[in-house]
């Protein structure tokens, strides 16, 4: 996806700079040529032969080595750069570029570069939220440089706080936004993503064990190729995705309501949503009280098929659905296919190891209207969702 592009990657001095590394394989194989520059300091903390062995590149370390120089020097590193992307970024760094100190190779390229810049910072809390600090980014800001914001959780130095490196494969999308990676630009993709809750009362719901993942990993590959995202998200404990438009619901009804006013704008509908089938025919107005009883029954009536109605009144529109299920996968899939007029399922077996709600990863079949089926290996559900939007790119018209 990155193919030909030429990355500057930039490491300073954080204990996160081993995490670089796996940010280098992800751009080394969506096939862009990249170039590490390293801090003095950085080193300190990972040695330049990984890096070397990950790009296949030389590392660049010193400003003034004249066999660097001679190969490539910095300003022809800074020129053919197509992104300078620093990850991990110190505070220290972003505080020298943003007063224009220039004195190592990492910060006179990116002083000598005309390409975007990517900071991804990663320090200390109490450093990320200095005023010294926040100026400093917020002048680089206002100049046009590019962040990705630091993440919540545990920090080397003990302390749980924002200030921790984004996930090595975020900043990889985050590079491919700004690279402008564009299949699918001029193009609306509605995902609906997460499980719906079905209230019984106050405190009480019946849902299911969906994550979202695979819809937010959908709605983040469909940003980064292009499209103007539309995620209408059940309830989970995910990032909204930066740079895409997030409406939350709870209930089928709600989103039922939300997909079918939004849809009208799409060219694409992917539904990854786990919509509750049922709701309680009754809503308790206060908590429901267990009293004497020793068993209960709840009445339950059936929620609209969201996926089914936007089959109904498809259009032009390419749709999606998605089968999760526990046994005869293929035939219920197909069935799921045909009985809503879907361009194409995507079905997983959510009781095999790897595959199905809360995890990482997923195992899916990809079924199309023209009965071809396509089985994928175990994969992250980021490659899923990349797969997944480019074979719907496919589907779409050309022109
Ligand atoms: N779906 C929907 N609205 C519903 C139920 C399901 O839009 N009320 C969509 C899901 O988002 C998914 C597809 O339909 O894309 C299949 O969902 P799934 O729960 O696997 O199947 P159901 O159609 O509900 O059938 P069953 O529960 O009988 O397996």
């Amino acid at each position: 996806m990155l193919q030909g592009k030429c990355i500057v990657l930039g490491v300073s001095g954080g204990i996160a700079a081993y995490k670089a590394a796996e940010l280098l394989r992800l751009l080394v194989k969506s096939g862009a040529e990249a170039h590490v520059v390293m801090t003095r300091s950085a080193r300190e903390f990972i040695a330049p032969l990984t890096f070397q062995t990950l790009s296949g590149n030389p590392v660049h370390t010193e400003l003034f080595d004249l066999i660097q120089e001679q190969e490539i020097g910095h300003i022809s590193l800074a020129d053919r750069a197509d992104l300078v992307l620093v990850a991990p970024a110190t505070a220290n760094l972003v505080g020298k570029v943003a007063n224009g100190i220039a004195d190592d190779l990492l910060t006179t390229t990116i002083m000598a570069t005309r390409a975007k810049v990517l900071f991804a910072p990663a320090m200390n809390s109490n450093m990320w939220n200095n005023p010294v600090y926040r100026q400093n980014q917020a002048k680089l800001e206002d100049l046009g440089y590019h962040f990705i914001e630091p993440v919540y959780g545990d920090l080397a130095c003990g302390w749980q706080g924002p200030g921790k490196l984004p996930d090595p494969q975020e900043i990889f999308n985050a590079a491919q936004v700004l690279l402008g990676s564009s299949e699918l630009s001029g193009k609306t993709v509605l995902v609906t993503a997460g499980p719906t809750r079905e209230e019984l009362d106050p405190v009480r719901f019946l849902s299911n064990y969906s994550s979202g993942k695979m819809g937010y990993a959908i709605a983040r590959a469909a940003r980064n190729r292009g499209a103007r995202v539309i995620l209408v998200s059940g309830p989970v404990s995910l990032t909204e995705p930066a740079g895409v438009e997030t409406v939350h619901v709870v209930s089928a009804q709600e989103m039922y309501r939300a997909v079918m006013e939004k849809a009208v704008q799409a060219d694409v509908i992917i539904k990854a949503a786990a919509v509750a089938d049922f709701r309680p025919v009754r809503r308790g107005e206060q908590k429901t009280k267990k009293g004497p009883a020793e068993a209960m029954t709840v009445e339950l009536q059936r929620n609209p098929d969201i996926l089914a109605e936007l089959g109904r009144q498809k259009g032009h529109r390419i749709l999606v659905g998605f089968a999760a299920e526990t046994e005869e996968l293929l035939k219920h899939a197909r069935e799921k296919l045909t009985g809503k007029n879907l361009d194409m399922i995507v079905a997983n077996d959510v009781t095999q190891e790897g595959a199905g709600f809360d995890g990482d990863t997923n195992i899916v079949r990809l079924l199309t209207a023209d009965g071809k089926i396509e089985e994928l290996p175990q994969m992250s559900k980021d490659l899923v969702a990349g797969l997944l939007l480019d074979r719907i790119t496919a589907l779409l018209p050309k022109g």
